[in-house]
């Protein structure tokens, strides 16, 4: 029996990882340092079997071919080079929440498949080679391995870039509170974005204030200083998407409600209440502050023009996968 199912978080960027040293490996321009989100998660059944004469992956039950079929078809050939196996696999992977959107989906998606693909052929790694095994696949699913609040250390090559646990989910009652404004997928993968950063004369400036930044938020993170957090965050988001708005070519991520999203947290926070915003590559926004503030916080964002819904996750767990017997073997 080679089969298992992984599961793991999304997680969201308070530092954000955007272009790469190496595009082929994923070695990172600049450290980033995220929080997991309980609450969303993905499910992935990896099952390497000899009827098989080629991988085949099913996200939704729907059959994908193309470039996400052979993304994972890569990372299951490091995971077979590795256990000396010589199967092919049918793997099945659900989410609990919208996919494309800014919700970095392709880090719970690898980070499940490289736990449930390990598992599934026997492969005992370390969270930390199981971390850097999911960054070849995304990036950001290396940070979605290890539990809580994570950072990415870039490092220089394949072995020294990987993510840790710098907190754990425990340690901080924060909110995301994570604002829908679209569901259509993004016309620009994070993949090309990250490919164009180097053409914006912003990209060389934000990574050189890069390690201040992760200075700050480590710090702010240990001490629980929500204020210090919350300048830090949203600079670097705004950094962020100045690259990107300012690559060749250009690329914009935001809507309309995005941006009214922005200017109600800004609002909120002037009349007296902790809050921030940050937006990885889409239009949606993720709004984070202290657990008390969230039910007021969600229900202010839910009358803003434009916006569907609003989700909210607390810091969420590491990835963890379970052995199939055979009765679980959902696709047969
Ligand atoms: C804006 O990890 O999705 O969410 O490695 O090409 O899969 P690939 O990119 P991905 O990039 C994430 C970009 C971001 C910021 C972040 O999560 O740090």
């Amino acid at each position: 029996m080679f089969s298992a199912t992984g599961f793991s978080h999304p997680n969201i960027a308070l530092i954000k990882y955007w272009g790469n040293r190496d595009n082929r490996l994923r070695i990172p321009s600049n450290g980033s340092i995220s929080m997991n989100l309980d609450g969303l998660y993905t499910r992935t059944q990896v099952w390497f079997d000899s009827q098989f004469d080629h991988d085949e992956l099913f996200l939704e039950g729907h059959q994908v071919s193309g470039t996400a079929q052979n993304r994972v078809s890569a990372l299951l050939d490091r995971v077979r080079d590795m256990a000396g196996l010589a199967l092919y696999a049918n793997i099945q992977s659900h989410n609990n929440f919208p996919t494309g959107t800014g919700i970095a989906s392709s880090a719970s998606a690898f980070a499940a498949l490289t736990v449930a693909a390990c598992c599934a052929a026997r492969l005992e790694l370390s969270q930390r080679d199981l971390s850097r095994l999911a960054r070849t696949g995304s990036g950001s699913a290396c940070r979605s391995i290890p539990g809580g609040f994570v950072e990415w250390q870039p490092g220089d090559d394949d072995e020294t870039s990987y993510g840790f646990t710098i907190a754990p989910a425990s340690h901080w009652e924060l909110v995301d509170c994570i604002v829908i404004v679209s569901q259509d997928p993004k016309h620009t993968s994070s993949e090309d974005g990250h490919a164009l950063a180097e053409s914006s004369p912003l990209q060389n400036t934000r990574i050189a204030d890069a390690p201040g930044r992760l200075d700050i938020c480590r710090r702010a993170i240990k001490m629980r200083d929500f204020d210090a957090l919350a300048k830090v965050v949203e600079l670097d988001s705004n950094l962020m998407h100045a690259v990107v708005m300012t690559s060749n070519p250009p690329l914009l991520y935001w809507q309309p409600a995005t941006l009214a999203v922005i200017q109600a947290v800004k609002e909120i926070r002037t009349q007296g209440t902790a809050v921030c915003y940050t937006i990885d590559a889409g239009p949606n926004v993720h709004v984070i502050c202290p657990k008390e503030n969230a039910d007021y916080i969600s229900a202010q964002l839910n009358q803003i023009h434009g916006v569907q819904k609003v989700l909210t996750a607390h810091p969420g767990g590491k990835a963890r996968c379970i052995i199939d017997e055979d009765e679980n073997i959902a696709s047969k």
